[in-house]
C-alpha cells in the first residue's frame, strides 16, 4: 500500500515529501478553503514538488461543467488527477475525461456498488471514505475488503484509495484489506512513526553512549 497525503497545506506536503514516503497528494474543496490561497497557484506548487498523482476536485454539479473544469485542472500539470464526486453526472464526466486520457479519482464512495460503477465508467482511482462510515456506525474497513475482492474477481485495475483516515489503526487495517493507497492527514502520518519502545530505546542508547569511560 502506498501513501498519499490528504491536505492542501504546502508545508505539510513538503515535510512528508522529505520523509521519502510520499507517492501522491489528495485535496478537496474543504481542505483548499482552509488555506486561503489561489487553488491554481497551490496546485502549481504541489505538482512541481511531488511527482506522483495530485488530486484536484471539481465543484460543478453537471457533467459538462465537470469536464470543462477537469480539463482546465489537468492542463496545470501532467500529474494532476481530476477528482469527481460519485453521482450520475460525475460518472458521465469520468467517462469523457477517461476518453480524453485524463486520470480521475472518484470521491465520496460509500458502497461497493458505487466503486464498481466508478471503475466501469473508467476511473483511475476510487476513494471509499472509512472515517465517515465509521462515524455513522458502519464498518469502513469492511467496505475496503469488499471492493478489493470485487476488483480482484473481475480483474479491474482501478486503484483503491482508502480515504477519510482518522487514526493509525485505519492504515494497518486498510493495508490488510487490500487498499492500494491510503490518503492520510499529516497528523496521522506523524503518529505512524511513534512507538514508546522506539523512544525508550533511543534514550537508552544515548545514555549508554554518553556514559563511556573511554571517549
Ligand atoms: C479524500 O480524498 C478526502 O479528501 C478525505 O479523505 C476526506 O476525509 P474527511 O472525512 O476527514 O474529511
Amino acid at each position: 500500500m502506498k501513501f498519499f497525503i490528504d491536505t492542501a497545506n504546502f508545508e505539510e506536503i513538503k515535510t512528508a515529501n522529505e520523509w521519502g514516503i510520499l507517492s501522491g497528494v489528495t485535496t478537496n474543496p474543504s481542505l483548499v478553503a482552509k488555506e486561503n490561497v489561489s487553488f491554481h497557484d497551490r496546485l502549481k506548487e504541489i505538482t512541481a514538488l511531488v511527482p506522483g498523482s495530485v488530486s484536484a476536485e471539481v465543484v460543478s454539479e453537471d457533467a459538462e461543467g465537470m469536464v470543462k473544469e477537469g480539463k482546465e485542472l489537468a492542463a496545470i500539470a501532467p500529474n494532476i488527477t481530476v477528482k469527481v464526486p460519485m453521482t450520475p453526472e460525475g460518472m458521465k464526466a469520468v467517462h469523457q475525461l477517461a476518453q480524453a486520457g485524463i486520470r480521475t479519482n472518484v470521491t465520496l464512495v460509500f458502497s461497493s456498488n458505487q466503486a464498481l460503477l466508478a471503475a466501469r465508467a473508467g476511473a483511475t482511482y476510487v476513494s471509499p471514505f472509512l472515517g465517515r462510515l465509521d462515524d455513522i456506525g458502519h464498518d469502513g474497513i469492511h467496505l475496503i475488503s469488499e471492493i478489493a475482492e470485487i476488483f480482484s474477481i473481475h480483474q479491474i485495475d482501478t486503484e483503491i484509495i482508502a480515504a477519510s483516515i482518522r487514526h493509525p489503526q485505519h492504515i494497518t487495517q486498510a493495508a490488510l484489506a487490500g487498499a492500494h493507497i491510503a490518503t492520510v492527514p499529516f497528523k496521522v502520518l506523524t503518529q505512524l512513526f511513534k512507538h514508546p519502545l522506539t523512544d525508550k530505546g533511543i534514550e537508552q542508547f544515548t545514555r549508554d553512549w554518553n556514559s563511556r569511560t573511554a571517549k
